[in-house]
């Protein structure tokens, strides 16, 4: 599938939930939750069909998000299922690793012979190649004021679970505030160097509709690289190395370790090498997440629509995409980010 624009897609976010066990200022609004329905839910073995509908169509890798996407029960059975399909050689999934260190029953020979293993391991068995999991601050208290959870002890246990699970990459990504974790950019740094895991910070963005997300709050990229650099000297850019997404890497003189920078705000850039494509849990395809474009799959799936109708369908979308977002265009989200999936 190829765009207007010659982005290619290959890549699919999918999130299978809305829920999330956390509330992090900057993704959930203050106000009471009110969450989905279940039959508003993409059911698991619809979801599996539209992805393979979209590996049909040339898509490659899948990343598996929330809200909390370990959260949804059947998670991992979901999860098994997609390396499997024909076409897609690459599983990561999204979380804020709250529940990656949990103790979980596998029966690997039947009820006989129970064995333990956390919800990392259980996931690096059903395949899943990469864990992205999000950590703004090693402080706990200030955790606790982010995220509204004080899961901070539970965040690195997960973190150590996934370590121990030997996923291919590890990703921590920390969104960047102003007044909340600026102090935190060198104490991550240290922390994900020590485990040698890839830390990227991400710009704030307009994608829900809190209080967080001012003007004053907003830490741009090229500030946060200043105060890196003024630390460790000059960041050396890596323009070849990639992973899925719109990150820039850079590798830190003098010490292996690289970082990536998430500018979608201030990277003018931000939009060109976009190979992305978004199913929300109620079964929206979204072309562009700073975009109000989105078009209901779920309609036509439960209606009977043939796989045929439904590649067509990802093709119409995929020629809807915008050249790049609207966020430096006044936006104002008119959906929670939970409900799309980071
Ligand atoms: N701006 C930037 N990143 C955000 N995330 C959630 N809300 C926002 C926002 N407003 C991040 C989470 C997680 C990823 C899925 O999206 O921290 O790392
Ligand atoms: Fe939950 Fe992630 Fe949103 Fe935080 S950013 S509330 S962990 S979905």
């Amino acid at each position: 599938m190829e765009d207007r624009f010659g982005h290619r897609i290959s890549y699919l976010r999918v999130s299978i939930t809305d829920r999330c066990n956390e509330r992090c200022n900057y993704c959930m609004p203050r106000e009471l939750q009110e969450w989905l329905p279940r039959e508003e839910i993409l059911r698991y073995e619809e979801t599996v069909r539209l992805i393979r509908i979209a590996a049909d169509l040339g898509v490659t890798k899948v990343r598996v998000t929330g809200g909390e996407p370990l959260t949804r029960r059947g998670v991992v059975d979901f999860v098994r299922q997609i390396p499997a399909i024909p076409g897609i050689s690459s599983v990561g999934i999204s979380t804020n690793g709250t529940l990656l260190g949990r103790g979980i029953d596998i029966l690997p020979m039947g009820p006989a012979l129970k064995a333990h293993a956390t919800m990392a391991q259980t996931l690096r068995a059903a395949g899943v190649q990469s864990i992205n999991v999000s950590l703004d601050t090693l402080d706990r208290e200030r955790y606790a004021q982010i995220t509204g959870r004080d899961f901070h002890p539970q965040v690195l246990a997960g973190i150590d679970a996934a370590i121990a699970a030997g996923f291919d990459q590890i990703k921590l990504n920390a969104v960047l505030m102003r007044g909340r974790n600026e102090d935190q950019l060198i104490p991550l740094i240290e922390f994900a160097g020590e485990r040698n895991l890839i830390l990227r910070f991400i710009e704030l963005m307009p994608v829900s509709t809190t209080e967080v997300l001012t003007e004053e709050n907003f830490l741009p990229i090229a500030e946060a690289k200043r105060a890196i650099e003024s630390r460790y000297g000059g960041l050396i850019p890596e323009p070849s190395f990639r992973t899925n997404g719109p990150a820039t890497y850079y590798q830190i003189s003098g010490r292996d370790q690289r970082i990536g920078f998430i500018g979608a705000m201030t990277n003018l850039h931000f939009c060109e090498s976009c190979n992305k494509l978004r199913l929300t849990c109620d079964g929206k395809l979204r072309p562009c997440l700073g975009s109000y474009l989105e078009f209901d799959i779920m309609k036509p799936l439960r209606a009977g629509a043939s796989d045929d109708e439904l590649r067509q369908f990802f093709i119409d979308v995929v020629d809807r995409k915008p050249e790049q977002h609207d966020f430096r265009d006044n936006y104002q989200p008119d959906r929670k980010m939970i409900a799309i999936g980071g």
